[in-house]
């Protein structure tokens, strides 16, 4: 049995006076990857941002191995192992794709399984752009990059925000592989995503946001027993 690495306990936040996550609770077990669904406004990004510490809960309790986050700043939450990859994968436009990779680097207490090295095994198509200018990259290489410039901060917990959105469905295949092969590394990943089809496939759960409430949460295998509870609940977006 996977044990729990990650948790929300009635998270609340707000946007100065404006109260977007009402009371939002799910866990991310180790090793696992839990698919974050819902329509656009639900409050996917504003989880996403709160997890961080970009956004201070208003209340609530984030547990990370058993140890409140919630109260810590973006750049301590980072070095506890959590990393965000943001919506809108952006890079350092006027930086090498190697620039980028260098600047994200950190040290971490514990032993560190990244570096530029394997960032590149990862991604060899970043690894052949090593000198180009990261703007000039692909949408789907600029995600590469995001991705690996998570990397290179040695997380435990990857959150992963839209990667594919907007990107052809041809690299939207290569992304979903990328995702699958960091899930294999070990990576416990929290992934943002549109598309009910690549959440399915990728996910061992499922958590579904509507108007910052938890509208769903079960496993994958709970999902595709019973389609009916995927399409009641999944059909709000
Ligand atoms: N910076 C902001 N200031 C005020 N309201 C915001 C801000 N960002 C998002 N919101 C609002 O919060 C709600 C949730 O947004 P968001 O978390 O971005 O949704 P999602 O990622 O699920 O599309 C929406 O109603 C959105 O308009
Ligand atoms: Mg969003």
């Amino acid at each position: 049995m996977a044990t729990e690495l990650l948790s929300l306990h009635d998270v609340h936040a707000h946007y100065g006076s404006s109260h977007v996550l009402h009371g939002v609770s799910f866990s991310l077990k180790q090793g696992q990857l839990l698919a974050l669904l819902g329509r656009n406004g639900a409050g996917k990004t504003t989880t996403m941002l709160t997890l961080s510490g970009l956004l201070t809960a208003s209340s609530g309790e984030i547990l990370l191995r058993g140890k409140r986050t919630d109260n810590l700043s973006p750049e301590n939450i980072a070095r506890q192992g959590i990393r965000l990859v943001p919506q809108g994968r952006r890079v350092f436009a006027n930086l090498s794709v190697q620039e980028n990779l260098d600047v994200a680097a950190q040290r971490r207490d514990t032993p560190a399984p990244w570096n530029l090295v394997r960032v590149y095994e990862m991604f060899p198509q970043l690894k052949s752009r090593a000198t180009q200018r990261a703007g000039t990259l692909s949408g789907g290489e600029q995600q590469m990059l995001v991705i690996g410039r998570a990397l290179m901060g040695n997380p435990d917990v990857l959150l992963l925000d839209e990667p594919s959105e907007g990107l052809a469905p041809l690299i939207v295949h290569e992304v979903t592989e990328s995702i699958r092969k960091l899930k294999q590394e070990g990576l416990s990943i929290i992934l943002v995503e549109q598309n009910f089809g690549v959440a399915q496939e990728l996910a061992d759960e499922l958590v579904v946001l509507n108007i910052g409430q938890v509208a769903f949460s079960g496993s994958a295998e709970q999902v595709c027993a019973a389609p009916e509870l995927a399409t009641r609940h999944l059909g709000i977006f």
